[in-house]
């Protein structure tokens, strides 16, 4: 049998032009639970129709699409629809799940997307073109939309940054606040790994309302607190702090103001800064890096940065870069400290 020719340049840009229509089709077996339906095993396609309450054959072509993606597989002579090695990552609650990030991507970064050429030509983040106004201002006016949001950074923790968060090392003897903590998940985790852990989730107040339920569910309640506040403002004090996932969203600029009152904060004069983040072109699946730095270019004013970005942005606000632990998932941990 002949090897299958490499797609002409024409073709393999055909396939790159048409990821708008597969990413709405995955949006669409992602809200229909498609995957949940076949975590048991195969079943027949009208059975996935009936239960969606999809009409058949807009559900078949989009499964035969998804099957091309290795998402789906179809048995053309049962007619079974099965998980494709890609299918579990739709479904909900296995660890490898990305189902609530398929959900707010093609819902809230979709449409902002649409006026990616604005941001081209003003600068202006095309998720204010799209909303008229920034994106977490825009989040936090419904709380849907902060479910939604907070569900999806519960999946990027869980199914991409666990190498990360595995490569922390909190000092157990000294307090921590976990700046834009969300709901608390990352903390609770840590708090659980290391039974002398104390601290607390720091959040915007309607982000932070979710926390407590968290930290309860996870046994650490007793020794991780809350504290709602915006972090441009101030943010409590603390011997350390980490910040998982924050300061790209923000540009140098804002970055440093979030920075300085965490050096203003801090009750130790060598305060210890955890940052979990990516460090563009290290460490595995840098292609990750480069996605999110779109992501970052649509939806805020921040940026993915390489190690010099994050070494200078650091130092111009009173910290030390010592190290970068680089992990076999996309996220690097920065370990810096604070210069008195
Ligand atoms: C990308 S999420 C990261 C959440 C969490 N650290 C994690 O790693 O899953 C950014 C977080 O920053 C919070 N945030 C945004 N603006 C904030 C502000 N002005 N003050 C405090 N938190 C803020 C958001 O509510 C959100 O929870």
């Amino acid at each position: 049998m002949n090897a299958p020719a490499s797609p002409t340049p024409a073709i393999a840009m055909l396939r790159l032009l048409g990821g708008y229509q597969i990413a709405q089709a995955l949006f669409v077996a992602a809200r229909a639970g498609l995957a949940d339906q076949l975590l048991d095993g195969p079943r027949p396609l009208a059975e996935l129709a009936a239960v969606t309450g999809l009409r058949p054959d807009p559900l078949a072509r989009i499964v035969h699409a998804l099957a091309g993606e290795d998402v789906f597989a179809l048995d053309a002579d049962t007619g079974l629809v099965r998980l494709g090695p890609l299918g579990r990552t739709l479904a909900s609650g296995v660890p490898e799940s990305v189902r609530n990030i398929a959900l707010m991507w093609m819902d809230s970064h979709y449409r902002a997307f649409g006026e990616l050429w604005g941001t081209a030509e003003t600068g202006r983040p095309a998720a204010e073109l799209a909303y008229g106004e920034p994106f977490f201002d825009w989040v936090g006016e419904d709380p849907a939309r902060v479910g939604a949001f907070t569900a999806a950074m519960t999946d990027f923790a869980r199914a991409i940054r666990h190498h990360a968060l595995d490569a922390v090392e909190l000092d157990g003897a000294r307090t921590v606040v976990d700046i834009g903590g969300a709901d608390g998940a990352v903390l609770a985790v840590l708090a659980q790994r290391d039974p002398h852990l104390r601290g607390t989730v720091f959040d915007l107040p309607h982000v932070v309302a979710a926390a407590p339920d968290v930290l309860r569910a996870h046994g650490v309640d007793d020794r991780i607190t809350t504290a709602g506040g915006d972090f441009f403002v101030e943010v409590p004090p603390a011997e350390d702090y980490l910040a998982c996932f924050i300061l790209h969203d923000w540009s140098d600029e804002k970055a440093g103001h979030i920075l300085a009152n965490v050096h203003r904060a801090a009750t130790a004069p060598d305060a210890r800064l955890t940052l979990v983040e990516t460090v563009l072109d290290q460490g595995a699946a840098p292609e990750v890096a480069s996605l999110l730095d779109l992501t970052m270019l649509g939806m805020l004013t921040g940026r993915e940065r390489s190690a010099t970005d994050w070494r200078d942005l650091l130092a111009a606000s009173g910290f030390r870069l010592d190290r970068i632990r680089t992990t076999q998932g996309p996220m690097c941990v920065i370990e810096a400290t604070r210069l008195p």
